[in-house]
């Protein structure tokens, strides 16, 4: 049994607010029955009709893979309006984004609707490898090379660092390209694994998310995944 609002939701067929209205209005009967209540529960079974006209219950499923740019919000709505990654896709499916990356963090990020995918590549046992790039203010030195080779601790726990590569040392802008894979999805991580080591992220990229790549996509472009890609997560 599932809140009636939320089926309704999850049908596609409009928010969960709007559907509350809708059923306060008493424009929506389960199995013939209108119904006026907002705690009621339904199954996914039922007959639910709005306005007499039956809910299609069948979802259609969406993946995309989007080049996230910067000062945009990984979520489905924000209080404050700034722009969401959902924003950016054509679709009147209500995906969602798998993940954050953070508001000034570009680069690839997946959402869908099909709740089990995203739980799929969230879980840690799948242990889904990320790859970011960061630009680093100062320059990393062989005592913080050992150091990452060695995992770092954040907030008690030890981040395994799959992979390190420094790409470009600039000594006149005193900066550090470096590129970092990771199988942790903790928020803030990376700027966190280096801020342990005394070094502030002042860019970052997610470049890589297990497989998947941002290949052509600019900033703010994005695609659908293809059957073969979804099925690659699940080892098929
Ligand atoms: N690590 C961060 O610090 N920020 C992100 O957005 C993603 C990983």
């Amino acid at each position: 049994m599932e809140r009636l609002q939320k089926i309704i939701a999850n049908s596609g067929y409009c928010s969960r607010r709007k559907a509350e209205e809708l059923i306060t209005q008493g424009k929506v009967s389960v199995n013939g029955n209108v119904v006026r209540e907002l705690g009621s529960k339904a199954n996914y079974d039922d007959v639910i009709e709005i306005d007499g006209v039956m809910l299609n219950k069948e979802v259609k499923k969406e993946y995309f893979l989007l080049n996230k740019p910067r000062n945009v919000i990984s979520s489905v709505s924000d209080e404050k309006g700034r722009t969401t990654v959902v924003d950016l896709i054509d679709t009147n499916e209500r995906i969602y984004p798998i993940g954050r990356l953070d508001y000034d963090t570009t680069g690839l990020i997946l959402l869908t609707n099909d709740g089990d995918f995203a739980n799929h590549l969230m879980h840690p046992k799948n242990n889904i490898p990320k790859t970011y790039l960061a630009k680093i203010e100062g320059i990393i030195d062989k005592e913080t090379i050992d150091k990452l080779k060695n995992g770092v601790v954040v907030d008690g726990k030890k981040v395994n660092i799959v992979d390190f590569k420094i790409k470009k040392r600039d000594l006149d802008k005193i900066t550090t390209y470096i590129s970092i894979t990771i199988i942790e999805g903790r928020n803030h991580i990376v700027k966190n694994i280096f801020h342990e080591l005394g070094f502030e992220v002042i860019k970052l990229t997610r470049t890589n998310y297990g497989f998947l790549d941002l290949g052509n996509l600019k900033s703010g472009e994005y695609r659908p995944l293809t059957i073969k890609e979804i099925k690659k997560f699940y080892g098929n």
